[in-house]
């Protein structure tokens, strides 16, 4: 059996293999979680078996690009499951699907394509994804290391090289991933923003055409919201940045500045919001109550009701209406 194969036979049923990803996607910087998520996949004895992690992290912070660049170095193919509200067991496993003939076609997934030509497959946004499709994927994901096609009727074994991890984030709209399930994805590695250098590699590596001067603003930017723990990713610069380029290219006989393309951009793609990061970052902090990590330099030195806290005065008449609040 090879990657190139397209058709696979088991248990009698052929299957129709789905295609690997084949974008190129080098990773920038932070070795560590490299390192690690490498380490997982790892079989050190063969008794060993590999782990299947847990990529967490906010949206656009580059945890699918982290799953393509290992899958890369390791030289496997890559297989990307993308994980929806909607996703069945079938999808996840084996489709059918009705073919010119008459009959009957079995579509493997990326998953079942990974598992079978012994590839690497992410579950991407796993967190989206209902307990019933998780429920079909526990053998895979413990020493079994096989799925249940119930639609096929076949039981489909891992290839030994098969490696999988699932990508998440702490997104509100998504369901919870059941206990069980969660204890079979191990470990998990959560990622964090880059720091100065890498992030402008990063933006240099997407945007190689860029003037330095729109990435080192860009940069700023990110390095400031990553300081006051709002979460715009490296994936915001990116499109802030090309949009940027594109209004400065559009009209060559009025060209648009630099600093109000990338302005516009930054409404454009980011919101108003975006234009006053320390507001946004007092006001994110008062909706969670002031209960959360520090936001600021002041908050460093001083609690949150401190009077001699910087933002003691903003604070005052918020403070005051809860009081009031409280003795009703
Ligand atoms: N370390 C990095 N090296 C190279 N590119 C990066 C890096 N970090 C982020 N990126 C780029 O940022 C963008 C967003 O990354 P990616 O899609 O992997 O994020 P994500 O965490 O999977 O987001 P989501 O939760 O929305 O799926 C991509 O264009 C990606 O290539
Ligand atoms: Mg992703």
């Amino acid at each position: 059996m090879s990657d190139q194969t397209k058709t696979v036979e088991i248990g009698g049923v052929t299957l129709h293999l789905s295609n690997p990803d084949t974008t190129e996607q080098s990773w920038i910087g932070q070795d560590a979680i490299l390192k690690q998520l490498l380490a997982c996949w790892l079989v050190v004895d063969p008794r060993d078996r590999p782990l299947s992690p847990r990529l967490l992290g906010p949206p656009g912070i580059g945890k699918t690009t982290l799953a393509m660049a290992a899958a890369r170095l390791r030289e496997q193919s890559l297989y990307i499951n993308q994980c929806t509200a909607d996703t069945r067991p079938e999808d996840l496993l084996v489709t059918p699907v009705l073919a010119e003939s008459g009959k009957i076609a079995y579509h493997a997934s990326p998953l079942v394509s990974a598992m079978l030509t012994g590839g690497v497959c992410v579950l991407d946004e796993g967190n989206r994804m209902n307990e019933k499709s998780w429920a079909s994927l526990a053998p895979l994901l413990d020493h079994r290391r096989y799925v249940e096609s119930v639609v096929a009727g076949v039981m489909i074994p891992a290839h030994p090289n098969f490696r999988a991890c699932v990508t998440m984030n702490e997104d509100e709209s998504t369901y919870e991933v059941p206990d069980y399930i969660l204890s079979r994805l191990q470990p998990t590695l959560t990622l964090g923003f880059p720091n100065r250098d890498d992030e402008m590699e990063i933006l240099k590596y997407h945007l190689p055409f860029a003037q330095v001067e729109l990435l080192a603003l860009t940069v700023e930017f990110l390095q400031q919201a990553h300081a006051l723990k709002l979460d715009f990713s490296p994936r915001d610069g990116i499109n802030l940045l090309r949009y940027a380029l594109k209004r400065m290219a559009q009209d060559p006989t009025h060209p648009l500045g630099r600093d109000a393309a990338w302005r516009e951009a930054l409404i454009c793609v980011l919101g108003e919001e975006a234009a006053d990061l320390e507001d946004l970052a007092r006001r994110k902090r008062r909706a969670m109550g002031g209960q959360h990590a520090p936001m600021g330099l002041g908050d460093l030195f001083f609690g949150p009701e401190d009077p001699l806290h910087p933002d003691a005065d903003d604070d005052d008449d918020e403070d005051e209406e809860e009081d009031e609040d409280e003795d009703f």
